[in-house]
């Protein structure tokens, strides 16, 4: 029989109004509600398999409902704050909202940024993007410790799957995770469990798990890029019509998870330097050590295409603890840095995987649009049979006719390119063999777009996509598979 204990049991370290900027670091929190929690075991030592609930006075149903907010953020959203007279949900800058993109379509998610910054408030976490509710949905947090997303009709759209599990309480932690705890402070279910498209700092992924980044901006629903960690690395994936086509990544021992996270570079408090970084860990039962440790730091010294191994990090010569880790829409990685000690405009890009300072703005897939050549981060051209065009965001890669058997394709050339599979890393393709050969398994094979021969090793790459092709140097040369009249 389990004894439902239901009499409201003092956690001190519960939301309280008004209790604006909790000092609570995610380490100390679940430390100092043990203490507590020795204190109610020793109180109810004879009260056995009591199955502690949320106190009356503390669960909640928050309706999405009534005036939005006035700031600008991100996406061009709309947004209502979640709060009611119990709990804020804000965690300096992180706040939990209903927003929407189009109308009539909510997602509940965070925000980081300040609206008095006049600066973006950006989208960090999303519960239900895949499911978004209509006006008058529901946020509910009952006694039995499950905090339920309902849509106007009473279906659930999204749950922590929490019910009588011992929940005692929610909040919001300054460092962006919502949590929901036990008696004892431990977290039942927190929300740095389930990345979308972003990892907050302190937030890892875990092998086999993956970030997935949105549509577009209007359209927050799974996108076509995912970041995955697996054995061979941390990689980045497109899905191409269901073909998962690694694009780039981090590659190098995976581990059995990754957590992004930024830390000052040496304990010197004058110094003023501050390092992003991915850090990798290859024993599951060992938990993430709060310092970084040199040994360790082996994600972001990644190889950039065509320069060898060197090691880049990135360094910012001011505080960046505020800072998050994105898979953007458009295939890129981007980390943003959220600076208090400037007057305006808070929020900084203070990394990007393909960039002028990482790997080559045109190795990314989406640069030009869905086809374009690109020269030095510009797309400086549109190929087509005739020759090279002037580039707009019109550019398209030939239409190809249903692929049967012996129908007549042929190719044209883009010269001095590489595809954004023609990486050092993944090696350039099969060979040596003869352009005619190569020309022939593309012609075969109805997934195959096109090929890149390089003419010195006569490598073959046959690619199944398109996308941005890299003006380079002239050893290697494309051909776009289309349909001769
Ligand atoms: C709820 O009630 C209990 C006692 O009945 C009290 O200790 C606790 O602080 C209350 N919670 C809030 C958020 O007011
Ligand atoms: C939401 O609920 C309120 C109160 O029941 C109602 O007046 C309003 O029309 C509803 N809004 C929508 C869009 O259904
Ligand atoms: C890839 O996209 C297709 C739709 O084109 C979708 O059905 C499928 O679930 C996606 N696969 C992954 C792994 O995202
Ligand atoms: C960096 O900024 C965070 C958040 O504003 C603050 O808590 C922390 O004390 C700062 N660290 C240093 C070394 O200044
Ligand atoms: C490019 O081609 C020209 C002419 O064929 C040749 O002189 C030059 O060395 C080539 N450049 C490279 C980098 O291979």
């Amino acid at each position: 029989m389990i004894l439902q204990y239901s009499h409201s049991i003092y956690l001190p370290l519960q939301p309280k109004k008004k209790k604006k900027k909790s000092q609570m670091t995610s380490r100390n929190f679940p430390f100092s509600l043990c203490l507590s929690s020795l204190l109610l075991t020793i109180h109810f030592f004879f009260v056995t398999k009591t199955l502690a609930q949320v106190p009356a006075n503390e669960t909640f149903k928050i309706i999405n409902e009534g005036e939005f907010g006035e700031y600008i953020t991100e996406y061009d959203a709309g947004y209502r704050v979640i709060r009611n007279e119990v709990y804020d949900f804000f965690a300096f800058p992180f706040r939990l909202c209903f927003y929407n993109t189009t109308p009539g379509s909510f997602v509940l998610g965070m925000r980081a940024g300040i609206p008095r910054d006049e600066d973006l408030m950006r989208w960090v976490w999303d519960a239900n993007r895949n499911r978004p509710v209509k006006e008058n949905a529901t946020l509910t947090f009952g006694k039995d410790g499950n905090l339920v997303l309902a849509d106007v009709d009473g279906s659930v759209a999204w749950q922590t799957n929490t019910a009588n599990k011992g929940v005692t309480g929610i909040q919001m932690l300054p460092n962006g995770n919502l949590v929901l705890y036990d008696k004892k402070g431990k977290f039942i279910w927190q929300s740095f469990d389930y990345p979308v498209d972003t990892l907050l700092a302190g937030m890892s992924v875990k092998q086999n798990n993956k970030l997935v980044s949105r549509t577009s901006d209007v359209d927050g629903r799974d996108g076509k890029y995912s970041l995955v960690l697996e054995n061979s690395g941390f990689n980045l994936y497109i899905n191409n019509s269901g073909q998962l086509v690694n694009y780039n990544g981090w590659s190098g021992s995976g581990g059995s998870f990754i957590r992004f996270y930024t830390a000052p570079i040496d304990q010197d408090p004058k110094s003023a330097g501050w390092e992003l970084l991915l850090e990798t860990f290859h024993d599951k039962k060992s938990s993430p050590s709060p310092k970084p440790s040199p040994s360790r730091r082996s994600l972001l010294q990644s190889f950039p295409v065509g320069s060898g191994n060197a090691l880049i990090l990135r360094k910012l010569n001011y505080n960046a603890s505020i800072s998050f880790l994105r898979l953007e829409s458009d295939g890129n990685v981007k980390v943003f840095t959220y600076f208090d000690g400037v007057p305006y405009l808070k929020w900084s890009e203070t990394f990007a995987f393909f960039s002028s300072y990482y790997v080559r703005e045109c190795g990314l897939p989406s640069k030009c649009g869905s086809f374009g050549l690109c020269q030095r981060g510009m797309c400086v051209g549109c190929p087509s049979p005739s020759g090279l065009l002037g580039w707009t965001e019109n550019c398209q890669p030939p239409k190809l006719k249903p692929c049967v058997e012996r129908a007549k394709v042929d190719y044209y050339k883009i010269d001095s390119a590489e595809h954004f599979l023609n990486r050092e890393s993944t090696g350039n393709g099969q060979g040596p063999i003869k352009i005619e050969a190569c020309k022939e398994k593309c012609s075969k094979d109805c997934r195959c777009k096109g090929f890149v021969y390089k003419e010195d090793t006569k490598k073959c790459l046959l690619v199944p996509v398109l996308g941005t092709f890299i003006r380079n140097v002239n050893t290697s040369t494309a051909y776009i598979k289309y349909n001769s009249l």
